[in-house]
């Protein structure tokens, strides 16, 4: 596993993220907005428990992320950075790849701390904090899938050709936003864009989208669409094929044959 990359990778962020990187006003939050939180995680939670991975779970609990109101990140990354060096950071909104990279590669987690309204609780054309703490953080603290994340910021971080990038995107897109897993007899989700979408869920689970056993060649050839719902995502067994298929991806990068 990889060592923590704190100080050399902290002033790279330092330097790249500076005009990004804000802080949480926990306090401005008011009541309606926790309590619209409760609602998203209450509806969500109840098919949760069956449906996702259970390093999910796991990790639900473990960084102690609230039901009843919205997480202060701060409490969170105190129980997240012991275990596995990884923080929920809170940023302004989209970073340009190099500077998601540098952050990824930091193990910090560029965190929006704006949470969609009551209005729109399935879907926001941008990530919210039910999508990206929600969603993401917990798998954080799952010690395999942290060291994969924090390497695939840095290999992203080292490279400039717009194709290679765009190839280790669609790993990005079907493990930490998409990604599946086959446990506990069924397939159970453990990418972000799943965990904080009914509708994704619905469709995978509902058996509308076919899952192919993850293969770092299929998922490399299959690009990524924004605009439906999936009709093909990628079942690992078990988190170190992730983290394998990173390593993969990098030697052929570094061989030009991504
Ligand atoms: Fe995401």
């Amino acid at each position: 596993m990889d060592a923590f990359p704190r100080s050399s990778s902290s002033q790279l962020v330092a330097v790249a993220c500076a005009p990004y990187v804000t802080r949480q006003d926990f306090a401005a939050y008011s009541v309606d907005q926790h309590s619209v939180w409760a609602d998203l995680v209450e509806r969500a939670f109840e098919e949760l428990e069956e449906q996702a991975a259970q390093e999910y779970l796991e990790g639900f609990s473990i960084i102690g992320l609230p039901r009843d109101r919205l997480p202060n990140l701060e409490a969170i990354n105190a129980r997240l950075e012991p275990r596995t060096g990884w923080n929920a950071t809170a940023v302004t909104g989209f970073l340009p790849a190099p500077a998601f990279f540098e952050m990824l590669a930091a193990r910090r987690f560029p965190t929006t701390t704006w949470l969609r309204g009551r209005g729109a609780l399935e879907y926001t054309p941008e990530p919210d904090i039910f999508h990206d703490v929600f969603g993401h953080v917990p798998m954080h603290a799952h010690p395999i899938f942290a060291d994969f994340l924090a390497h695939y910021g840095r290999v992203c971080a080292s490279i400039g050709d717009a194709g290679v990038l765009e190839k280790l995107g669609r790993l990005f897109w079907y493990t930490v936003e998409f990604g599946v897993i086959r446990q506990r007899g069924g397939i159970k989700v453990y990418g972000s864009g799943l965990i904080s979408s009914h509708g994704e869920r619905l469709n995978v689970m509902g058996g509308h989208c076919a899952i192919h056993d993850f293969s770092l060649d299929e998922v490399l050839e299959t690009p990524v669409k924004v605009d439906e719902l999936h009709k093909l995502l990628f079942a690992v067994s078990r988190f170190d094929q992730v983290y394998e298929a990173m390593h993969e991806a990098e030697r052929r990068a570094a061989r030009g044959r991504l």
